[in-house]
């Protein structure tokens, strides 16, 4: 990897597709920039970026991966970290290498066990932003959750038809919950590191639907393109965007040039432009920040301490 002098150091996941790849062109074109992606197998990434190998299917690989990053860096420290990679399936069959269902290892798990080990090597000021969704809000998708079982999310036992969706939504709730939980922490106060969790919005032309059949990806184009467009008349965060504007504002949001009012932490793209609400009730719950911490601690094989200093393996 291209060690020339940067005096800014960026790690980010899901910057290989989507929206991302967006956010990592943006990113990787600040001067004194130097990104550093999480991905898997061997992806084209925009110049001035680097690889390192990551599944976040595997929680070794999530280890390896910080490992490597630690190493790479050396003495500097990381000034962002970007956790925007994820994935649905249609059903909620599948399981991540360490057993636990796909959507939630990959979606939620790895990303909290990334964000325990590199927090301890984040510079001071520095921001973590974690990409969610607002499908974790019932009062906009009636499939988001309306209770939090970390057991349930890890091994579900239904996992018949519209799982996958479920499974989804729910996923994005803990990138919500667990974002509130590091907003939290001594740690990333002492150090004035913003978090923040950001929501997208509906953005079509992405491939996060890639898994699904054929059939079943034509019927939800169908979808977006009649009923939510029909809908998105009266309900805004129904009106699909595109990668290139959900890149651009997430790479805003890491860059500092979008930052929510002092107090919020959740950034939401609706219509193209950044508004700041209030997320679920579900969202908002301390007891249900805490819960899936110390749940997804044991899951992951961390202290149960919510600081980074106990975040080794
Ligand atoms: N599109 C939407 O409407 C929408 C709405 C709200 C929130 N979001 C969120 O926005 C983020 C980006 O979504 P997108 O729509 O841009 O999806 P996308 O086009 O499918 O991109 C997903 C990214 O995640 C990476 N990824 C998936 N599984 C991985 C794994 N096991 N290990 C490493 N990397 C993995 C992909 O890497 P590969 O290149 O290797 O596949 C890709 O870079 C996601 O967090 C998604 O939940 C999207």
């Amino acid at each position: 990897m291209d060690q020339a002098e940067p005096q800014r150091v960026v790690v980010m996941t899901g910057a290989t597709a989507g929206l991302g790849a967006h956010t990592a062109q943006h990113i990787a074109g600040q001067p004194g920039t130097r990104v550093i992606i999480g991905a898997r197998g061997s992806k084209t990434v925009p110049l001035g970026a680097g690889v390192l190998p990551l599944d976040l299917a595997s929680l070794d690989s999530v280890r390896d991966f910080a490992d490597a990053v630690t190493r790479e860096i050396g003495d500097a420290r990381i000034d962002i970290l970007v956790l925007n990679a994820g994935m649905q399936t249609s059903n909620a069959e599948r399981r991540s290498a360490d057993g636990y269902e796909l959507t939630f290892a990959v979606n939620h798990l790895a990303h909290y066990l990334l964000a325990r080990l590199l927090l301890s090597r984040m510079a001071d000021g520095g921001r973590l932003v974690i990409t969610t969704s607002d499908t974790h809000d019932p009062a906009i998708t009636p499939i988001a959750p309306k209770v939090l079982e970390p057991q349930s999310l890890a091994n579900p036992i239904k996992t018949g038809f519209g799982s996958g969706v479920r499974a989804y939504a729910a996923s994005k709730l803990c990138n919500l919950l667990t974002a509130q939980s590091f907003a939290t922490l001594d740690e990333v106060k002492a150090h004035k590191i913003t978090v923040i969790a950001f929501n997208p919005g509906l953005t079509g032309g992405t491939s996060l639907g890639r898994e699904s059949s054929r059939g079943r990806r034509a019927f939800v184009m169908l979808l977006m393109r009649t009923v939510f467009r029909l809908v998105g008349l009266f309900r805004p965060e129904y009106v699909m965007g595109t990668p290139e504007r959900s890149g651009q504002v997430l790479a805003d949001v890491c860059l500092g040039a979008v930052t929510p009012p002092p107090g919020r932490i959740y950034v939401s793209l609706v219509k193209g432009e950044p508004t700041f609400p209030d997320p679920s009730e579900l969202a908002r719950s301390r007891d249900a920040q805490d819960q899936l911490w110390r749940e997804s601690a044991v899951m992951v094989g961390v202290g149960q301490r919510p600081a980074a200093d106990d975040a080794g393996p």
